[in-house]
C-alpha cells in the first residue's frame, strides 16, 4: 500500500479513471480477465457449462408458461414486492414451493444472489454471530459482510470446527451459513451434522441449496429435504430458480414468522423490483414438469457419476461428483483459459473457474451434467477435453 499523502484535489476529469487501467493490467498479468461470450439461440455445441440440470429452460411447458404470463401480465413486474409487483403468480409459486419442499413458507426474491443478501442480513445484525464454511457462494459472503455480525469463516465440511466457532462466540444469537453443494467441486456439507451442532448451540441453520434443489432428494426436493430437516423450526434454506428448474428468481423457504420477518426486514426484497411474471410462471411450470416426471433428478446425477468416472479413468483429477457439477484441475488460471477455449473451438462449453472464484486457489474446468446427456455426449466430451488438454493437466 503506499504511503498516506496530502490528498491531490487536482485532478483532470479524464484521469479520474486511470486507476481502473492500471487494475487491468494487474488482472492481466496474472490471468484474471473476464470475458463475455454471446451464446447464439441455437448453439449447436454440446454445453455442458450451464446450470439448467433438468433441460427445462427450452421445454415448452416453461418457455410457454413464461411467454404467456408476458402477454398476459406485462413483461416486467412493474414494481417492488410491496409496491405493484406481487401478482398472484407469485403468491401461487410461493405455495407451491412450501408445499413441494414441506415447509411453512416461501418467499420469492428477483434472483438467487437476492435471497441469500436478503436472508443473511435480515437473519442476522450486530448482536449476532455468523459461523460460515470458508467456501460458500459470493452471495452469502455478501450477506455476511453487509450483516454488522461478527463472522467467523471456518473449515470447510467440518463439523467440529462449527462447534468450536459457536462455542466460543461473543453473541447470544447465532446463525450458521452453509451451501448444501459447493460450486465449485460440487461437494456436499454435512447437514445433519451441522443441524446438531446447531442444535447444541443453540443457533439456525441457513442452507443455500441453489444446486441440490431439483437434483437431490425425493423427486428432487433438494438436499435439505434430503436430510430431514424441511420444516424445522430452526432451519432455513434458499433457492435459485434459475438452476434445475431453467427459470429465473430465487427463494427462501422456512417457518411462517420467518418469511414474515424478510418481508418487513430484507432490502433486496423490499428495494427490488420483484420478479417478472413470465419468469414466475415458467418456474411454476418447471416445478408441474418436475413433480409429473421424479426421475429426472437421477438421471442428472447418473450423468455426472460417469461423466466423472471417465475423465478420471483419462488420467485426470477430478472432483467426485455428489450434485450435477464436475470439477478438473487445471495447472493454472491461464491454461484453464485457453484449456476451456480449445474445448469451445472443438464444440464442447465448459466452464473455467480461477481464482479469486475458487477458495483454494486451484484453477479449473468445471461441468455440469444434466438429465439428457448422452452416452454419445459423454464419449465426445472426453475426447474433447483430453486432446484440448495441456500438458501439465494429468
Ligand atoms: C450456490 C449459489 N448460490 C446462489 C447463487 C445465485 O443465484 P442466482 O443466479 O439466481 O442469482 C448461485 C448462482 O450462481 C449459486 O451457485
Amino acid at each position: 500500500m503506499s504511503a498516506p499523502g496530502p490528498i491531490s484535489t487536482d485532478v483532470q476529469p479524464e484521469r479520474v479513471f486511470d486507476w481502473l487501467d492500471e487494475e487491468a493490467e494487474k488482472r492481466a498479468g496474472a490471468g484474471l480477465v473476464r470475458r463475455l461470450r454471446a451464446r447464439t439461440a441455437e448453439p449447436g455445441d454440446l454445453d455442458l457449462a450451464g446450470n439448467d440440470y433438468l433441460g427445462l429452460a427450452k421445454d415448452k411447458r416453461v418457455a410457454g408458461a413464461a411467454a404467456a404470463a408476458s402477454l398476459r401480465w406485462g413483461a416486467g413486474s412493474t414494481g417492488s414486492r410491496l409496491v405493484t409487483g406481487s401478482t398472484e403468480l407469485h403468491a401461487d409459486l410461493e405455495r407451491e414451493l412450501a408445499r413441494f419442499c414441506g415447509t411453512e413458507a416461501a418467499l420469492v426474491f428477483s434472483s438467487g444472489f437476492a435471497a441469500n443478501l436478503g436472508a443473511v442480513t435480515a437473519l442476522s445484525g450486530s448482536e449476532c454471530a455468523i459461523v460460515t464454511d470458508k467456501y460458500i457462494h459470493a452471495s452469502l459472503i455478501e450477506g455476511c459482510r453487509l450483516s454488522r455480525a461478527d463472522v467467523a469463516a471456518v473449515a470447510h465440511r467440518d463439523p467440529a470446527a462449527f462447534t468450536h466457532a459457536l462455542s466460543t462466540r461473543r453473541k447470544q444469537r447465532a446463525l450458521v451459513v452453509t451451501d448444501s453443494v459447493f460450486s465449485v467441486d460440487g461437494d456436499l456439507a454435512p447437514l445433519p451434522e451441522l443441524w446438531h451442532a446447531c442444535r447444541a448451540q443453540g443457533a439456525a441453520l441457513l442452507v443455500d441449496d441453489a444446486h441440490g434443489f431439483g437434483v437431490l432428494g425425493d423427486g428432487g426436493r433438494g438436499a435439505v429435504h434430503e436430510a430431514g430437516l424441511s420444516g424445522s423450526p430452526d432451519v432455513v434454506t434458499t433457492i435459485t430458480l434459475s438452476k434445475a428448474l431453467g427459470a429465473q428468481g430465487g427463494a427462501v423457504l422456512g417457518p411462517r414468522r420467518v418469511i414474515r420477518h424478510l418481508v418487513d426486514t430484507a432490502r433486496s426484497f423490499i428495494f427490488d423490483t420483484a420478479l417478472a411474471p413470465g419468469s414466475v410462471a415458467a418456474a411454476l411450470a418447471a416445478l408441474t414438469a418436475l413433480r409429473a416426471e421424479p426421475g429426472l433428478p437421477a438421471q442428472v446425477l447418473a450423468a455426472a457419476t460417469g461423466l466423472g468416472a471417465r475423465l478420471r479413468e483419462a488420467g485426470f483429477t477430478t472432483s467426485t461428483p455428489e450434485a450435477a457439477v464436475v470439477s478438473v484441475h487445471a495447472p493454472s488460471p491461464d491454461e484453464a483459459m485457453s484449456w476451456a477455449a480449445r474445448c469451445a473451438e472443438h464444440g464442447v462449453r465448459v466452464g473455467c473457474f480461477r481464482p479469486p472464484s475458487v477458495p483454494d486457489g486451484i484453477s479449473r474446468l468445471r461441468l455440469t451434467a444434466r438429465a439428457d446427456l448422452t452416452e454419445s455426449d459423454v464419449d465426445t466430451a472426453v475426447r474433447v477435453i483430453t486432446e484440448t488438454a495441456p500438458d501439465r493437466a494429468r
